[in-house]
């Protein structure tokens, strides 16, 4: 399968990228290596396989530049996972985040159209939920409120991935993923920050009192769903949860870190962030029904795997 991987720089993109390479398919990348992390960091991710898929350093905020790569490439697939992430920062800056996350979807959508790309897999987020009673979030519930712009901007998305589908036949997968982890996470993303403040002996920020709870899904089991939903011949659109189901509060969290770097963290304990949300945690039963989605690392075994790449790319 030939298939570009728009935000392949980034952390999920560039392990994709790399486990497409190794199952035969030929890729394409697409990043535009902006500055939300260090950009040294992402020029590091895609170092391993630049040699073997064309990086274009582009911006899909610009419609046109999507049209010429996407023309130029006959591809099977757009595996989407440019996005600008993360709930904080979208609250304080939710236009960049609009014309990155639906603008650019909808670049690539539209390119997708005039090039007959037949499939389209689309980095979704249980974000969308927002702050449901209903646990463990299923794909089927009816999501009327979002609670910071960047879930507004990627329960957009996924629309915008259905009207393509329904009006011009272009096969659609989105997929919300549940708090991702594991080696090259996000340093924004709270294991990676805690862990580094742990190790350098900084306190660490804790919103709230420790018992909100999340889903975190190793990056593997992320990278199986993704790989799966390339063959999915299901409904032309579709959604699925990629999680983990089962759920950890912040404060267990910080004790398995802690444990795996044999380090006691300096906790500032800080009021509850607007956009957080309380809890996330994934009904995967569609997924594993119909994908053959089948997550393996338990967050007892991830959060060890993570703290030693950690430790590895310290020295
Ligand atoms: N990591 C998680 O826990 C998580 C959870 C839910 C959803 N997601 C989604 O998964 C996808 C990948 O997330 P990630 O954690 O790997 O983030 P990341 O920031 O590491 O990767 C995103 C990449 O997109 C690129 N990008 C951003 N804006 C761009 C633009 N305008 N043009 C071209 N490239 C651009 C960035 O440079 C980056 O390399 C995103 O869509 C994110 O919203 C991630």
């Amino acid at each position: 399968m030939k298939i570009l991987v728009t935000g392949g720089a980034g952390f999920i993109g560039s392990h994709f990228a790399e486990c497409s390479l190794g199952a035969g398919h030929s890729v394409e990348v697409v990043d535009d290596f902006n500055d939300f992390y260090d950009p040294a960091i992402k020029r590091a991710n895609v170092a391993g396989f630049a040699k073997d898929a064309p990086v274009y350093e582009t911006d899909i905020r610009d419609g046109d530049a999507v049209r010429r790569i996407v023309e130029g490439g006959k591809f099977d697939c757009i595996v989407h996972l440019a996005a600008r992430a993360g709930v904080r920062p979208s609250i304080r800056d939710p236009k960049l985040y609009l014309d990155t996350n639906i603008t650019g979807t909808f670049h690539l959508l539209e390119a997708a159209r005039q090039c007959g790309v037949p499939r389209f897999i689309n980095a979704s987020s249980s974000s969308v939920y927002g702050i449901l009673k209903t646990l463990p979030f299923r794909e089927d519930l009816a999501l009327t409120q979002t609670i910071s712009p960047y879930a507004a901007t990627k329960l957009a998305a996924e629309q915008l991935c259905s009207n393509y589908s329904h009006l011009h036949g272009i096969r659609t997968v989105s997929l919300r993923f549940f708090t991702v982890y594991g080696p090259r996470q996000r340093p924004d993303l709270a294991i990676h920050s805690f862990t580094r403040a742990i190790f350098e002996g900084r306190p660490i920020a804790q919103f709230g009192d420790g018992s909100t709870r999340r889903d975190y899904t190793y990056v593997d089991d992320i990278l199986g769903g993704i790989t799966a939903s390339l063959g999915y011949e299901g409904p032309l659109c579709d959604v699925f949860n990629l999680g983990e189901n089962q759920t950890t509060t912040l404060s267990d969290l910080i004790a398995m870190i802690e444990k795996a770097l044999g380090k006691k963290a300096d906790i500032e304990r800080k009021p509850e962030q607007p956009g957080d949300v309380p809890v996330t945690f994934a009904d995967i039963t569609k997924a594993r029904a119909l994908l053959g989605y089948d997550p393996r690392t338990k967050i007892t075994e991830g959060i060890p795997k993570f703290v030693e790449w950690f430790l590895r790319t310290q020295r």
